[in-house]
C-alpha cells in the first residue's frame, strides 16, 4: 500500500540511496513522498523534503547534503488527501522524531484527542502522525532510554496495522517494526550498513541479504549492529533469508513497461513453475510444499480459496479444477468477506489462499480466520518469506518472479499453473483420474508454453484490434465454464489500466438483464473457443448481434463457423487448439495485451494506475 526505506551505514548519501530505494517502491503507492535524514552538527538536526508526487518530482527539492541516516517514504492515501502536509515523513513537535508508516492506526482518533490534550500539535490529516506524538510522549519520560524503548511503548497502544522506521536526532539509529505490514532488513555487503524496505525490490541493488520482520518484532539498527527483538524487549534469533532472484529480473530491460515484459515472460513463467514438479514421461505430478499424507488428501471435505483481485480469478478458477479432476467440493470466496462472514470451517476443510506478493492484508486476516477455526491451509504465493507464505502451514510457490507491474498478468499464469498442478495431484490421490488421463493432460500441459508464446508472436494483431475498441467507455467480457474467471480477470485488467468500465459475466448470464446495457456504443469481448460450451455461447453473440452489439471474440484458429455469425466491424483474435480444461492459460493472454493496448493508446500510465498499488496491505 506504501513503500517504506531506510538507510545507515558508512555512505554519507543516505538520502539518495533512499529515494533510489523508493523509486523502486513506488508501485506500491505514488501520490506522494518524502525523506527525513539526520545533518549532523550540535546539536544534531532533522531535515525533511516532502511533496505530493511521484518520487522524481520530490528528489528534485532535494540539495544533496551528507547524512549517513534516512529514512523514506512513498505513499497510497489512506486517511488525508495526497499532499505535502500529508506526506510521509511525519515530525514530532520539536521535530527530533521522524517516521514513516504503511498500515492503518484504527484507534488514530482517540490517540490523536489524548495527545491534543496533553498539548501536542498536529499538522496534517493523516492517522500516521499520531505515532511521531506518541512516541514523542514516551521519549520525553525520565525512565525511557532509548528510542526503541519509546517506539515499544508507543506501538503497544497502537490497534490496526503498521509496517514502520524511525529516527532521531537525538540518537544514531534506526527503529523499524512491523504489524500486518511487511518489513524487511537488508543486511549490507560489509555488515556495517543497514536498509530497511517494504519488500525486496528495493534491497536488490544493494544486497541479497535479509531479515524479513514477523509480526511484533522490532529491529534496532545502528552504523555496527542489527539487533532484533520482541514486543517485550526480548532478543530474537534471526536467520538470514537471500533474495532468490537478481537485479536483472526485476528491470524492464527492452520492454517499454514492466506489464509488457512480464505478459512476455508468461511462457517462461509456466515452465519455472512446472520445472520439477511435472514427470511428463510417468505422467506424475510432485509438490513437495504441499507435504500432506495421501489419507490427509483423501479426507479433505471441501475446499475453500481465499483471494482478492486477480487472485481470485486464479481462485475461481481453481474451484473448477478442483471439482473437475478431484471431485472435491471446492469454492471461492472474497478474501474481505470471508473473514467477516462465520465461516464454517472444520479439520476436513482446507482452505488455499493465492496471492502474488503474499501481503495483501485481507487474504492475510482471512488465512488467519481460517486456522483460528481449525482448518488446514495452503498458500500458493509469489514471493518468499512472505507473510502468507510464512503463516500457511503448507505451501506452493509460483516462480513467476518480482512482478512490478500493477496489474497483475504473469503471478495469474504462474497461479493458474500452481492450480492445475494441485488438481492433478490431488486427483491422482484420490483415484479421480485415471493414469491415461493423466498422461494425455500432462503431455498437453508440457505444450502449454509454446502455444502461449505464439500468441505473444502474433501481439501486433492484437494491438490493431485494441486500436479500434479503446475509445469505447463500457465492455462486457462473456466467458463459460473455465472461461468464465478468465473474463473476469480480463475485465479488471481492462478497467484498472484503461479506466473504461467492464464487466465480466457468465455468458449465460447474459440474457437475465446485463443484455439491456447492449448497443452500438457498448461492445462485448467473448471468449469463443471451441470446447464444451461453445455452441451456448455462440448463440449468446448472436443475440448480441440482433441488438447490433458490436463484437471483439477470442476463437480457436481455423474456426469458420465464428465468422459467419460476425459482422464486418467485429473482430476476432486466435488462439491456437488445446485441451478445454487448458484454454485459460490461452485466452487469458489476449486479454491481457488487449487491455494493455488499449491504455497505451489512452496515454494512461500503465505500470502505475491511477489510484492504485501493487500490494495492498491494509484492510
Ligand atoms: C490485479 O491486477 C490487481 N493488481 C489486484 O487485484 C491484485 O490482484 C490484488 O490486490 C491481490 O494481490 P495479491 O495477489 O498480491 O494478494
Amino acid at each position: 500500500m506504501c513503500g517504506i526505506s531506510a538507510y545507515i551505514g558508512k555512505n554519507n548519501n543516505a538520502a539518495e540511496i533512499v529515494f533510489n530505494m523508493l523509486s523502486r517502491l513506488e508501485y506500491r503507492g505514488y501520490d506522494s513522498a518524502g525523506i527525513a535524514y539526520i545533518k549532523k552538527g550540535k546539536p544534531a538536526k532533522i531535515s525533511v523534503v516532502r511533496d505530493k508526487g511521484m518520487v522524481e518530482d520530490v528528489k528534485e527539492q532535494y540539495i544533496p547534503e551528507h547524512s549517513d541516516l534516512c529514512i523514506g517514504h512513498t505513499r497510497w492515501a489512506t486517511h488525508g488527501e495526497p499532499s505535502k502536509i500529508n506526506a510521509h515523513p511525519h515530525l514530532d513537535c520539536k521535530q527530533e522524531i521522524a517516521i514513516v508508516h504503511n498500515g492503518i492506526i484504527e484507534n488514530y482518533i482517540a490517540l490523536k484527542k489524548m495527545l491534543e490534550d496533553e498539548g501536542h500539535k498536529f499538522v496534517s490529516a493523516t492517522d500516521s502522525e499520531v505515532l511521531a506524538h506518541l512516541i514523542e510522549k514516551f521519549y520525553d519520560n525520565d525512565n525511557v532510554l532509548t528510542l526503541e524503548d519509546a517506539v515499544r511503548q508507543a506501538i503497544a497502544l497502537l490497534r490496526g496495522s503498521y509496517g514502520i522506521a524511525v529516527i532521531s536526532s537525538k540518537e544514531e539509529k534506526i527503529v523499524a517494526a512491523r504489524l500486518g505490514s511487511p518489513i524487511i532488513v537488508g543486511i549490507g555487503k560489509d555488515e556495517n550498513e543497514y536498509f530497511v524496505s517494504s519488500d525486496t525490490n528495493a534491497l536488490l541493488p544493494y544486497t541479497n541479504s535479509t531479515i524479513p520482520l514477523n509480526d511484533g518484532e522490532i529491529a534496532i539498527l545502528t552504523k555496527n549492529d542489527c539487533k532484533i527483538i520482541n514486543k517485550d524487549a526480548i532478543l530474537m534469533q534471526k536467520k538470514i533469508e537471500k533474495i532468490l532472484y537478481n537485479l536483472q529480473s526485476a528491470e524492464k530491460g527492452e520492454y517499454a513497461h514492466y506489464m509488457l515484459k512480464e505478459i512476455f515472460e508468461q511462457p517462461r513463467v509456466i515452465n519455472e513453475t512446472m520445472r520439477g514438479r511435472l514427470r511428463i514421461e510417468e505422467g506424475i505430478v510432485m509438490l513437495g510444499g504441499v507435504r500432506m499424507k495421501d489419507e490427509e488428501i483423501r479426507s479433505i471435505s471441501r475446499i475453500v480459496f481465499i483471494a482478492c483481485g486477480t487472485s481470485l480469478h486464479a481462485g475461481m478458477l481453481g474451484k473448477y479444477l478442483i471439482e473437475e479432476i478431484a471431485r472435491i467440493p471446492a469454492e471461492a470466496e472474497y478474501a474481505s468477506e470471508f473473514k467477516y462472514k462465520f465461516p464454517v470451517l472444520d479439520k476436513n476443510t482446507l482452505v488455499i489462499a493465492i496471492s502474488q506478493s503474499g501481503e495483501t492484508a485481507d487474504t492475510i486476516a482471512s488465512l488467519r480466520e481460517a486456522r483460528a477455526r481449525g482448518a488446514n491451509t495452503i498458500g500458493i504465493v509469489n514471493v518468499v518469506g512472505s507473510t502468507i507464505a510464512r503463516e500457511a502451514e503448507k505451501g506452493i510457490y509460483v516462480y513467476a518472479g518480482p512482478e512490478i507491474g500493477v496489474a497483475s498478468t504473469k503471478a495469474f499464469t504462474a497461479q493458474v499453473t500452481a492450480l492445475y498442478l494441485l488438481s492433478l495431484y490431488f486427483g491422482r490421490i484420490r483415484n479421480t483420474i485415471s493414469g491415461f488421463a493423466l498422461r494425455e493432460l500432462v503431455e498437453e500441459f508440457a505444450r502449454i508454453p509454446e502455444k502461449v508464446q505464439k500468441i505473444l508472436d502474433n501481439a501486433n494483431a492484437i494491438k490493431d484490434i485494441a486500436d479500434e475498441f479503446y475509445n469505447y467507455r463500457d465492455f462486457l467480457y462473456l466467458g463459460r465454464g473455465y472461461n468464465f474467471p478468465v473474463a473476469l480477470e480480463g475485465a479488471l485488467k481492462l478497467k484498472e489500466i484503461s479506466y473504461i468500465h467492464a464487466e465480466g459475466y457468465p455468458a449465460g448470464e447474459m440474457k437475465h438483464g446485463p443484455i439491456a446495457m447492449i448497443d452500438e456504443g457498448f461492445p462485448t469481448m467473448a471468449v469463443l473457443i471451441k470446447d464444451n460450451v461453445y455452441n451456448k455461447i455462440m448463440s449468446n453473440v448472436e443475440e448480441i448481434k440482433a441488438r447490433h452489439g458490436r463484437i471483439a471474440a477470442i476463437t480457436t484458429e481455423g474456426d469458420d463457423n465464428v465468422k459467419k455469425i460476425l459482422k464486418k466491424d467485429d473482430k476476432v483474435m486466435d488462439i491456437p487448439e488445446t485441451l478445454p480444461i487448458f484454454y485459460p492459460f490461452l485466452t487469458v493472454v489476449p486479454l491481457q495485451l488487449f487491455a494493455y493496448f488499449c491504455a497505451l493508446k489512452l496515454g494512461k500510465n500503465v505500470d502505475k494506475p491511477r489510484n492504485l498499488a501493487k500490494s495492498v496491505t491494509v484492510e
